[in-house]
């Protein structure tokens, strides 16, 4: 039987997300989740949704939400648009404004779901290859950005870590099209953004921050982000987006993670403090690290045996993220190495005492 899929997703591969091990036991530092539970007044708060009227269909304007939101941000409720996750923010942004054939851009290497999201709408893909230090050529950039309909930029970027300023953002503004910084790590960055850019003249509110509750608010198992952007933009995207896309559960559990910022500045300082215990602890074992601002820290082995090394420490129930930048300009060829997500103290103590035994088995 031949099913009869639209050309291109019969061509595409699909995204492939990390790995989620079923069963106990396991040291999970492969999808930059939080390693702490969320607030127990977001907890308080999914009960009590649970309690209330389900039969109901929810608020489709997450009213409240967008209230809280936009306090936090300095912009009008009508600034936030919500989303069932991040990545539906980056779903419905590419479906307001790509039409076939357009062109969108991103920082090679970085999130690839962009490129899964762009094939789906039918989109051309143009990477901005990135040089060892993790920035652009400013001229090849202005080249592949001016005429993008979209160009989305994750800040701090991932796998990466590192965190561009607005100043270097501004470079990759498209001429007529969206500059989308996709502010998933935002929370961890030295000194996080609180909407900077969307006020920021030069950026001709051609700009669109996507934020998400997963990580710096522990809530990936929710599943809620949203965007923020001129009303006038977020507008276009309320036609796009399903009308209930996030349910009563997740909005009231969004509504008071947002509300309880003293839990997740707490949990963001145990994040950072370990962040740097664990930058400090790999070179003595032959790896080389990136500065981060954000929850996770990319790093190659000097052995360059980062699959070795991964397979090892799955062996020890110990997932770190093996990920491989194929198909890199000539010059650069493949990037590869691990992403290691910031645990507990506990975990990251597990992480080295099994890789200590691993880099000196496989390297
Ligand atoms: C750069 C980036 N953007 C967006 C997302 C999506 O986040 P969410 O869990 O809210 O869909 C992720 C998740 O890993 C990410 O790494």
């Amino acid at each position: 039987m031949k099913i009869p899929f639209r050309h291109s997703i019969q061509q595409m591969s699909g995204y492939v997300s990390g790995e989620q091990p079923q069963g106990d036991g396991w040291v999970k530092l492969n999808t930059n989740e939080n390693p702490y539970p969320p607030s127990p007044k977001v907890v308080a708060a999914i009960n009590n949704a649970a309690n209330g009227r389900l039969n109901v269909y929810p608020d489709a304007l997450a009213t409240e939400f967008r209230h809280v939101a936009a306090e936090l941000f300095g912009v009008g409720p009508d600034w936030i648009l919500p989303a069932n996750g991040s990545d539906e923010n980056l779903t419905i942004i590419i479906r307001s404004f790509c039409d076939p054939n357009d062109t969108i851009a991103y920082p090679y290497p970085s999130y690839v779901l962009y490129e899964s999201l762009a094939a789906i709408q039918d989109c051309r893909v143009q990477r901005i290859q990135l040089s060892d230090s993790f920035h652009w050529d400013v001229e090849a950039a202005r080249n592949i950005c001016g005429p993008s309909r979209i160009v989305f930029a994750p800040n701090p970027n991932s796998p990466t870590g590192n965190r561009w300023t607005d100043e270097q953002l501004h470079q990759l503004l498209p001429d007529a099209g969206m500059l989308v910084v996709d502010e998933a790590y935002g929370d961890f960055a030295d000194s996080p953004h609180r909407g900077e850019l969307l006020r920021d003249d030069r950026f001709d509110r051609r700009v669109i921050v996507t934020r998400t509750l997963s990580k710096s608010y522990s809530l990936a198992g929710i599943r809620f982000g949203f965007s923020i952007a001129d009303p006038e933009i977020t507008a276009g995207m309320h036609k796009v987006r399903d009308s209930y896309n996030c349910d009563a559960i997740a909005t009231a559990a969004a509504t008071a993670a947002l509300q309880d910022q003293d839990w997740m500045l707490e949990n963001r300082a145990k994040i950072t403090r370990t962040r740097q215990r664990i930058m400090a602890e790999l070179p003595p074992l032959g790896f080389t690290v990136s500065p981060s601002e954000a929850n996770f820290v990319w790093t190659v082995h000097d052995s360059g045996r980062h699959k070795q090394i991964h397979e090892q420490l799955k062996r020890n129930r110990i997932l770190v993220r093996f990920m491989q930048f194929a198909d890199a300009d000539a010059e650069h060829g493949t990037l590869e190495g691990l992403r290691i997500t910031v645990g507990t103290d506990e975990e990251v103590d597990k992480l080295f005492d099994a890789l200590k035994n691993v880099v000196a088995t496989v390297c």
